[in-house]
């Protein structure tokens, strides 16, 4: 039996483990399981996971591997056909050129950006975060002793940050910018002339690098998507990163890549040789074969996020306290709803913020979103579109029902 002086004495765990937040997204799946385990009718659109199945053809590859004994560890950066794959791809999809040696196939993009801010943030370096951003970046970037400097987009500029913030930001502590695009949680594209003028100004600061978060490249709906990289005066200094999760709908396989300049590769492999050892070779030779089968398989997929979205929009468009941009790639919609704060919900209780509305759209409506405040975004609140059509409606329509009583 513990003692009390047990029971009383200071938590073992480490304060970079206590100053860490667990993943908001991942918080509200958990509450949507449990609820849903008790019985309840929940509709979960607080999870950024394609409802897809991964191709046949990918799952073929798997099975193939596993019949063909592939079993072993492989190199800490991934097997070289599917390094030299992703060169080919970043040359057809981006026209960008990488040796394979500057490539380096993780456990996710999530472990490719980790790699790369444990890489080169130095503790009290600063990292100025496009926000809104994706949760887990704070929690990286704190996990290096880094600093996040949120640099808030607007509204009215579709959340997107715009080269003279940019500017205006950068102090010679700054070590790195980050941002994703088609954005999570906003959908928010760059357009090539926006990059250019974020390009441009990079260009001024020789001390500063950048990590493109490319893992909804390829959910865009307006058609041209734009790497960082591509701008010759930075692209020794661009980390992009992508991955397998969204565009071939292998959320669960764990696999990702960066492309970067190859001493920094080299820090990346360095780094995961001591944490993971590379990642599955099964998930690799499958990864191998969604990049030698094209991307057909995906532009099948985001015609049903388009339709998903412009259905959602249709809803949306009807609850005027919502505003709610249109979001051009990825598969979520990001209203502004603070005009819901302050309001009394059936229980007498207050709708101080978005968390409170993400609870009490889970308890009256049944439906689990995710409060912005874990992206940045404290007056948002992000809805996630990956469902099928028909329980998306219901979703909103139960929303609607909801919102309507406070
Ligand atoms: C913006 C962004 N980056 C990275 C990831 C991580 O992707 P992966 O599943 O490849 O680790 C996600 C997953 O939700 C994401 O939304």
């Amino acid at each position: 039996m513990p003692t009390t002086a047990t029971l009383a004495s200071p938590s073992p765990l480490s304060d970079r483990l206590q100053a860490m937040n667990e993943s908001a997204t991942i918080a509200m799946a958990k509450k949507c399981r449990e609820l849903i385990a008790k019985g309840f009718d929940v509709i979960n659109l607080s999870f950024g996971e394609p409802d897809f199945q991964t191709p046949q053809y990918i799952k073929d590859a798997a099975k193939q591997a596993l019949d063909d004994g592939f079993t072993f560890y492989t190199p800490v950066a991934g097997i070289p056909e599917l390094r030299q794959a992703i060169c080919d791809k970043f040359k057809r999809d981006n026209q960008l050129d990488f040796l394979s040696n500057q490539i380096v196939v993780s456990t996710g993009a999530k472990q490719a950006l980790t790699n790369a801010i444990m890489s080169l943030v130095n503790p009290g370096d600063e990292v100025i975060v496009f926000s809104p951003y994706w949760v887990s970046y704070e929690e990286m970037i704190k996990l290096a002793e880094g600093k996040t400097v949120p640099l808030v987009g607007t509204l009215e500029n579709d959340y997107k940050v715009t080269a003279a913030q940019l500017e205006a930001a950068i102090t010679d502590r700054t070590k790195l910018i980050m941002y994703s695009s088609p954005c999570n949680p906003t959908g928010a594209v760059f357009s090539r002339e926006e990059l250019g003028e974020i390009a441009a100004i990079l260009a001024r600061h020789p001390q500063v690098y950048a990590l493109a978060d490319e893992i909804y490249e390829y959910i865009n709906f307006v058609g041209e998507h734009v790497s960082l990289a591509q701008f010759a005066e930075v692209k020794d200094r661009v980390i992009t990163v992508n991955g397998f999760s969204k565009g071939y709908a292998m959320t669960g396989w764990r696999l990702g890549y960066l492309a970067a300049r190859q001493d920094i590769a080299a820090a990346c492999d360095k780094m995961q040789s001591q944490i993971t050892s590379g990642t599955c070779s099964i998930s690799q030779r499958a990864g191998l074969a969604a990049l030698r089968g094209g991307r057909s398989s995906a532009d099948e997929m985001v015609a049903a996020y388009r339709r998903r979205r412009d259905l959602v929009l249709d809803i949306v468009k009807d609850i005027p306290d919502l505003k709610t941009p249109t979001p051009n790639g990825a598969f979520y919609i990001f209203p502004e709803v603070s005009a819901y704060f302050g309001r009394t919900a059936p229980d007498g209780s207050t709708i101080n913020n978005s968390t409170d509305l993400a609870m009490f759209l889970l308890n009256d409506a049944l439906v689990s979103v995710v409060s912005g405040e874990a992206f940045g975004a404290p007056n948002c609140m992000r809805f996630s579109t990956a469902a099928a059509d028909d329980k998306l409606v219901e979703a909103f329509r139960r929303i609607k029902a909801s919102l309507a009583k406070l």
